[in-house]
């Protein structure tokens, strides 16, 4: 598959009107393979599987070769051996790109007692501070201090201290677990994020000889050693990935099964469809999807930390009450601004308020209409493109860029469940021949 970006641009041509049917197996999680391939500079030799081939992987990975480790990326496994590390410093052009980057300050700060880093850039779902990331360093004994956009954290030996989040966050949780795992003593985080991603985390520095307990509830405990060693892991299946297959069933009343999906990990998703008329069945490793003819509206649903409704799959869930029967709210609590895909869903005849970018009341229209629509950000193109499989005629989703950064294939997933999806790429500056692929 051709990335985005550079001299290519690419586009998703969808026409819809098929109940998808049929069953599609899950890749690797995104918000595991990031945070455990930054995981990796603090051991030597780890082999980790069900990696995705998404954009931000390729990302993650340039950054450990700019650091000085030696990766391979071989099918879907990643092999990294960190023993190589000659720098500290995080490049800011790869900081810019993928705002997930500032996970690798932790285990950077933690091993060699130093890191320079750059605020980071990423999809624009408003502000996105890293003050809980930073204060997490200094409650662990760092000197930590900020020029510009440069940021520098230094410590002789990190120290185990109790780390009280203010606000809960995933990756604030992520980078002082990985800041803690070699400091001196005992580390306590108190008010930590629940994510099951975390928990892979976890699983992941454990095997590499980590002493961490606790991943997946409030409060997370890490044991200081001297070093990490080998290991080898399998990443968890993208419970996101798998939410948005699932919406797609709902949005056009199919029947479909997804293979290799964690249950536990996707029933927050699972008990707002089944609000909204779907039913979801639990199978051996597979969940199974029954949707009807129409949605019902859901009067009132909100996004959370997990076990909440995840932000994440807030654009996707949108995109598919537009169409249901009747009045629905959903109130986005995690971001500021996790609204762009609004604008571009009244373009297919969306009737949706927009309340100060945080609350959509939605009223359904019987069906929406293909048009021609712009995809701004990673979860806003993926919406766009479920919208697009219910709408009458052909939608076309402009900047596929966004969407590679957390979807392997979600045109191919979906043709294999029966949907007509292109995945079509032209030459941005002079090929007048798009090809399709
Ligand atoms: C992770 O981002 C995910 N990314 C996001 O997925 C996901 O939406 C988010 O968690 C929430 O679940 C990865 O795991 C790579 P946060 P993260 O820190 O860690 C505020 C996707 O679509 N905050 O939990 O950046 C922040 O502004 C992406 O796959 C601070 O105030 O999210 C936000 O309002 C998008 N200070 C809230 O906390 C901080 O220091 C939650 O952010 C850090 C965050």
């Amino acid at each position: 598959m051709i990335y985005g970006g550079g001299d290519f641009v690419g586009e998703y041509r969808i026409t819809g009107g098929a109940r998808l049917t049929g069953e599609v197996t899950i890749g690797g999680s995104k918000n595991a393979v990031l945070p455990i391939l930054a995981a990796t500079v603090l051991g030597k030799r780890s082999v980790i599987h069900n990696c995705p081939k998404i954009s931000d992987t390729y990302c993650t990975i340039d950054i450990l070769r700019g650091l000085g480790c030696d990766v391979g990326f071989d099918g879907h496994t990643i092999v990294v051996d960190a023993r190589g590390i000659a720098s500290h410093h995080l490049p800011e052009d790869l900081m810019d790109k993928m705002r997930s980057s500032i996970i690798f300050a932790g285990g950077l700060l933690g091993r060699f007692g130093l890191v320079v880093a750059h605020y980071p850039g990423g999809c624009s779902l408003g502000d996105r501070p890293i003050d809980l990331h930073l204060e997490a360093f200094r409650q662990l004994g760092a000197l930590v201090e900020e020029e510009g956009q440069v940021i520098y954290a230094r410590a002789k030996k990190l120290a185990g201290a109790r780390v009280v989040m203010k606000k809960t966050s995933v990756g604030a949780t992520q980078n002082a677990i990985l800041a803690a795992v070699l400091a001196k003593g005992t580390t306590t985080i108190e008010n930590a994020a629940r994510e099951p991603e975390i928990v892979d985390l976890q699983r992941f520095l454990v095997a590499a000889g980590a002493k961490v307990t606790g991943a997946g509830t409030s409060t997370v405990i890490i044991e200081g050693v001297a070093e990490l060693g080998d290991v080898e892991h399998t990443i968890m299946p993208d419970r996101i990935v798998a939410g948005t297959y699932l919406a797609a069933g709902a949005i056009t009343g199919g029947h479909i099964r997804l293979n290799n999906v964690v249950y536990e990990d996707i029933k927050p998703i699972a008990d707002r469809l089944a609000d909204a008329g779907v039913t979801v069945t639990l199978e051996e490793k597979a969940v199974a999807l029954a949707a009807p003819q129409r949605l019902a509206a859901i009067d009132y649903m909100a996004t959370g930390p997990h076990p909440g409704f995840p932000t994440d799959m807030q654009p996707q869930f949108t995109a598919m009450l537009a169409t249901a029967h009747g009045n629905s709210i959903i109130s986005e609590k995690v971001f500021d601004a996790r609204d762009k895909h609004v604008a571009e869903l009244a373009k297919m005849g969306a009737d949706i308020r927009n309340v100060d970018r945080k609350r959509f009341h939605i009223s359904g229209v019987q069906r929406l209409h293909g048009a021609v629509v712009e995809a701004h950000d990673l979860r806003c193109g993926a919406a766009l493109i479920l919208a697009g499989l219910g709408a009458y005629g052909e939608t076309v989703v402009g900047n596929s860029i966004y969407v590679e950064r957390g979807y392997e294939a979600i045109h191919q997933d979906l043709q294999a469940l029966g949907a007509d999806v292109k995945f079509v790429t032209a030459r941005s500056q002079n090929n007048p021949k798009p090809q399709d692929i």
